[in-house]
């Protein structure tokens, strides 16, 4: 499967994630649902590239909030699988492992993987974990009930697969 990016989207993002955008293993997530409407690979997507746009306004590091952005759900099994208890509290465990299976992750990734579910998780330790935890449960809610934000709407235009 090829990820097909248009010229338009800030090659900066892309150059972030690319790594992780092409990667086999990870583009199995466009094979699990997520939030109802939406694949696990795309909301990913949305997280990153949300997670990226305000790492960049607030001054953080942009480059970690896009790659824990793309890793946070990363994980090979149908979330409705497990009891809703165990895939609150386990998930970031086993995205954690696999992003580690697959990527050479840092430290500050790793913790900001883990803590994404809070507060039904660890607190966050820094400022991009911060933004992702928040990021996540934004584009959870827009793409459940397909609110058109600005961002989802022109990204989802402008990545795609071929
Ligand atoms: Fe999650
Ligand atoms: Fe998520």
């Amino acid at each position: 499967m090829d990820i097909v990016v248009s010229e338009e989207i800030d090659p900066g993002f892309i150059k972030c994630v690319r790594e992780i955008l092409h990667h086999e293993e990870y583009q199995k997530l466009t094979g699990y649902v997520q939030h109802k409407n939406s694949t696990r690979f795309m909301h990913c997507l949305n997280v990153a590239y949300l997670s990226w746009q305000m790492a960049r306004k607030m001054g953080c590091n942009e480059k970690t909030a896009a790659r824990v952005g793309m890793l946070h759900d990363f994980c090979l099994y149908d979330f409705s699988e497990k009891t809703e208890e165990a895939l609150v509290f386990h998930h970031p465990k086993v995205a954690a492992e696999t992003s580690q299976e697959y990527f050479e992750i840092s430290d500050k990734e790793r913790q900001a993987i883990l803590a994404h579910m809070f507060p039904l998780g660890p607190l966050p330790t820094s400022r991009e974990a911060w933004i992702v935890s928040f990021a996540d449960k934004l584009c959870a809610l827009t793409e459940r009930f397909r609110i058109q934000i600005a961002l989802n709407k022109k990204k989802r235009v402008l990545v795609g697969m071929a």
